[in-house]
C-alpha cells in the first residue's frame, strides 16, 4: 500500500521543474534536519535537465545542506561517463558540478564496466553497506528521482525485460532489446523501498502513458508497479503531460 500519492499539474514544464525542484529541496532539508544526512537517487534523460538546472541556479540563495547529501544514480547507460549520453554526465554538467556536493559522497554507476553485472552488484554492495535499511530490510533511500518513458518504463525498467521480476536484488544490469543496449537499474525492491520518489514528467508525447499509469492503472506498464511500500510518491506533470487525465 503507499503511504500517499500526490500528483502536481503546473501550467508549463519550467513551472514543473521549479516545483520538482521545491519538492526535491524540501525533502533534501528535511532528511537532513531529522537524520544528519540526505541519501538520494537522480534520474537521467531529458526531463530532469531543468529541474537540475533550477537546483543549480538556488545554490546560493538555498543555503541547502549539499555537503550532507549522498548521491547515488538510478540508472545508467553503457557508456562512459565523459559520453553524451551519461546519465551522469549530465547530472554532473547541469547540477553536481555547480553544488556544493562532496565528491567522495556521489557513487556513479559504472555501466561502462566490461562486466556490467559485476559493477552492477558492487553498485548494490556500496548500497546495502552506506544505505540503512528501512522496515523491510532494504536499504531506505530518502528520496529516489523517476522519469517516465513513452512505453511505461521507469529507471531502466523497461516492458517484457526480466528486471521488472527482480524479487532479490537491488541494482540490475540488463539488456534492453527496444535499446539493442544494455543499462543498469535499481529494481523495484529497492525503489518500493524508498522514502519519497518525485516522478517528473513532462511534454504532450507522455499525456497517453500518463493517463495509463495514473488514471487507469495499466499494471502491463513498469511505471504501474511504483508502489512505496513506506513511502509517499510525488508527481509533477505539466498541462501538456496531464492533457488526459
Ligand atoms: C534514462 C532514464 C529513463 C528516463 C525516461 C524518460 O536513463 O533514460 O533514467 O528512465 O527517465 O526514459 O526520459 P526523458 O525524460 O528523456 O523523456
Amino acid at each position: 500500500m503507499i503511504e500517499s500519492k500526490r500528483i502536481v499539474v503546473e501550467k508549463s514544464p519550467e513551472l514543473a521543474a521549479g516545483k520538482a525542484a521545491e519538492t526535491f529541496k524540501s525533502i533534501l532539508s528535511e532528511a537532513v534536519a531529522k537524520r544528519g544526512i540526505c541519501r538520494l537517487a537522480l534520474s537521467g534523460g531529458t526531463t530532469p535537465r531543468s529541474m537540475y538546472h533550477t537546483l543549480a541556479d538556488h545554490v546560493v540563495i538555498d543555503h541547502a545542506p549539499w555537503s550532507q547529501v549522498e548521491v547515488y544514480f538510478g540508472d545508467e547507460r553503457d557508456v562512459p561517463q565523459d559520453d553524451v549520453d551519461s546519465n551522469f554526465g549530465m547530472a554532473q554538467r547541469t547540477l553536481l558540478d555547480n553544488a556544493p556536493v562532496v565528491w567522495s559522497q556521489v557513487y556513479a554507476m559504472r555501466a561502462d564496466a566490461g562486466d556490467i553485472d559485476a559493477a552492477a552488484r558492487e553498485y548494490e554492495e556500496t548500497i546495502r553497506r552506506n544505505v540503512p535499511a528501512g522496515p523491510n530490510g532494504i536499504p531506505q533511500f530518502d528520496l529516489i528521482m523517476l522519469g517516465l518513458g513513452g512505453d511505461g518504463h521507469v529507471a531502466s525498467l523497461f516492458p517484457h525485460t526480466d528486471s521488472l521480476e527482480e524479487a532479490q536484488r537491488l541494482v540490475v544490469s540488463c539488456h534492453v532489446p527496444v535499446l539493442g543496449r544494455s543499462r543498469m537499474t535499481f529494481t523495484f525492491p529497492l525503489i518500493n523501498a524508498a522514502r519519497n520518489i518525485l516522478l517528473l514528467v513532462t511534454g504532450d508525447d507522455k499525456a497517453e502513458v500518463v493517463q495509463r499509469v495514473f488514471e487507469a492503472g495499466d499494471t502491463t506498464l513498469p511505471a504501474a508497479r511504483v508502489a512505496p511500500q513506506h513511502g509517499t510518491v510525488h508527481v509533477v506533470l505539466d498541462t501538456a503531460a496531464a492533457r488526459l487525465l
